[in-house]
């Protein structure tokens, strides 16, 4: 991984020039039809994604949050965030009851389509994570895993990012969560590690290259964080045998005292990092629903302001 790049310069915030634009200060940002105008013509986001997956992960990944889970006696899992399918389907390989669901309606039927493939039955469904206490049952631990959590409004294609409306739909993600977790329960949840956070405001990730689909790809994020605005964006470029092919995710900057602070509001009793082997771009938390819990959340602007101190 490659970090460095003008550690104060903020006149790379719109990657090369393109399609970003902001439009009001602290308002409404709005992504002007994504680069990706080149990529969706050939891929869906989804199977960007699985991609890109190919170069973030392998199997000690796999192999270390399989001892974590089994270590803290996890069987139930609902992967919230689920994707594509990654890592449920090696979970469920591994033995554990697992549920998914994803809030894109294009990432679940990529994962439907995989676990045809796989010739695997996990029981899966559409839900956005504020509605997540209407499933009809509980798990031991919940995942919010991929950097998914930042992108709680802001995945799927024509978007419109309003960092404004951030902690407070990231609350009730967060709610939703907690509502569906027995008591004893965990929520694994991921964030930008504060080692990227603190080698910004822009970085250049090279992914490296690999035989995808037998065909040689090189990846490559030019990543730029805007403090004022509260967005970070990710520009991807992938040459695949000399075709260029890119894409911006846009997501809100969050910070760490504010996930852990959220965390804590919407009643978990305790929230503590977790190092696993083979996960190098997030730093992951851990918060744990001990006993029966009384949720009593302050106001989100109190979120700020106590992160402000
Ligand atoms: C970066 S992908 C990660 C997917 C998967 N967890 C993985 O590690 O490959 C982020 C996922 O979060 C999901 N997501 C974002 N906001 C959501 C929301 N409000 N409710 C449910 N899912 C959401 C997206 O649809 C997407 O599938």
């Amino acid at each position: 991984m490659r970090f460095g790049h003008s550690p104060n310069d903020l006149t790379h915030i719109a990657p090369y020039g393109r399609n970003i634009s902001y439009t009001g200060t602290l308002g409404e940002i709005m992504l002007k039809p994504f680069l990706a105008n080149k990529v969706m013509k050939k891929e869906s986001l989804p199977q960007l994604w699985e991609i890109t997956l190919q170069f973030l992960y392998d199997k000690q990944y796999i192999e270390s949050l399989v001892a974590f889970l089994r270590g803290r006696q996890i069987q139930s899992i609902l992967d919230c965030a689920c994707g594509t399918g990654f890592p449920a389907i090696e979970l469920k390989k591994a033995g554990f009851d697992l549920y998914c669901t994803d809030g894109s309606e294009a990432m679940i039927r990529q994962f439907r389509h995989n676990l045809e493939k796989e010739k695997l039955d996990i029981p899966n469904q559409v839900s956005d994570w504020p509605n997540l206490g209407k499933l009809d049952r509980k798990f031991d631990a919940v995942l919010c895993r991929g950097n998914s959590f930042i992108y709680v409004d802001s995945w799927d294609e024509g978007i419109k990012l309003n960092p404004q409306n951030f902690l407070s739909r990231g609350r009730a993600a967060l709610q939703g969560m907690y509502s569906v977790l027995n008591e004893g329960g965990l929520l694994y949840i991921d964030i930008p590690s504060k080692k990227e956070y603190e080698s910004g405001p822009v970085l250049d990730e090279n992914l490296g290259k690999r035989l995808v689909n037998g065909q040689m790809t090189k990846l490559a994020w030019h990543v730029t964080h805007d403090w004022d605005k509260r967005v970070r964006v990710v520009h991807s470029e992938r040459l695949v045998d000399n075709e260029k092919f890119e894409h911006d995710y846009c997501s809100f900057l969050l910070k760490h005292e504010e996930l852990q602070l959220l965390l804590k509001q919407v009643g978990f009793d305790k929230v503590s990092p977790l190092i696993l082997e083979g996960e190098n771009g997030y730093d992951i938390y851990v918060a744990e629903r001990l006993g029966s819990s009384i949720t009593s959340p302050n106001s989100v602007y109190e979120v700020q302001e106590k992160v402000r101190k």
